[in-house]
């Protein structure tokens, strides 16, 4: 589902870019270090990736020998596609049905993105079936409640993507991952997660 307009704003604002570079990124850079996975010169996929932001990051911290990234509206491809990042494979995209054939990541990073996604269980099926198996899934995401919480400050988002967390851990063991670690970030309602596909 698109974003509306305030929240179009508010997730390309440099205070979210900051947050995303030294809060959300430095997280997964953690989790990654400790559970030992090396994603330099791997395949990358940022599904979701917004106006781009998240897959600058990945380019820079990683060193993906390729990074695809794709996103539902095309306003924000047209966005990526302005940070003149060559070697990023920016396409517009939809998680529910990712246009790419099965095991073909390394890693795959979906950064906000499932509550916005009324198949969101179908949404996890699908970033299975591109991941390799053994391959690592780090993900974050926003609780039913506190999605309550932001539409109350003029954000939408759809009904039938409120989750509360025992429903999605529920939806990503099922869909094959095994969760190796949660952590909340700053609230209970926003949380990330590294899997690995089993
Ligand atoms: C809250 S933003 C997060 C963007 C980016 N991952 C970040 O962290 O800055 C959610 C993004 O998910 C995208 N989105 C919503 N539904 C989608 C779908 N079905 N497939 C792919 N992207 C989708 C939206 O267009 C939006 O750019």
């Amino acid at each position: 589902m698109k974003l509306n307009k305030i929240e179009f704003l508010v997730m390309n604002s440099p205070i979210r870019r900051f947050f995303q570079k030294n809060i959300d990124f430095k997280i997964f850079k953690k989790y990654l270090k400790k559970y030992n996975i090396d994603l330099t010169g791997k395949v990358i996929l940022d599904a979701g990736c917004g106006s781009g932001y998240s897959s600058k990051i990945i380019l820079e911290e990683f060193k993906p020998s390729k990074l695809y990234a794709f996103d539902f509206m095309p306003e924000q491809i047209k966005l990526a596609k302005k940070l003149n990042l060559r070697e990023v494979n920016f396409f517009v995209g939809d998680i529910t049905k990712i246009p790419l054939p099965p095991s073909t990541f390394d890693g795959v990073f979906v950064i906000g993105v499932l509550h916005h996604v009324p198949e969101w269980k179908r949404s996890l099926y699908e970033v299975s079936r591109v991941l390799k198996k053994g391959g690592v899934l780090l993900i974050e995401e926003l609780s039913g409640s506190f999605v309550n919480f932001f539409n109350r400050l003029g954000f939408t988002h759809p009904k039938e993507a409120r989750f509360e967390w025992s429903d999605f851990v529920n939806g990503m063991e099922k869909a094959g991952f095994k969760i190796l670690e949660e952590r909340k970030i700053f609230f209970e309602g926003i949380k990330s997660f590294i899997c690995i596909k089993l």
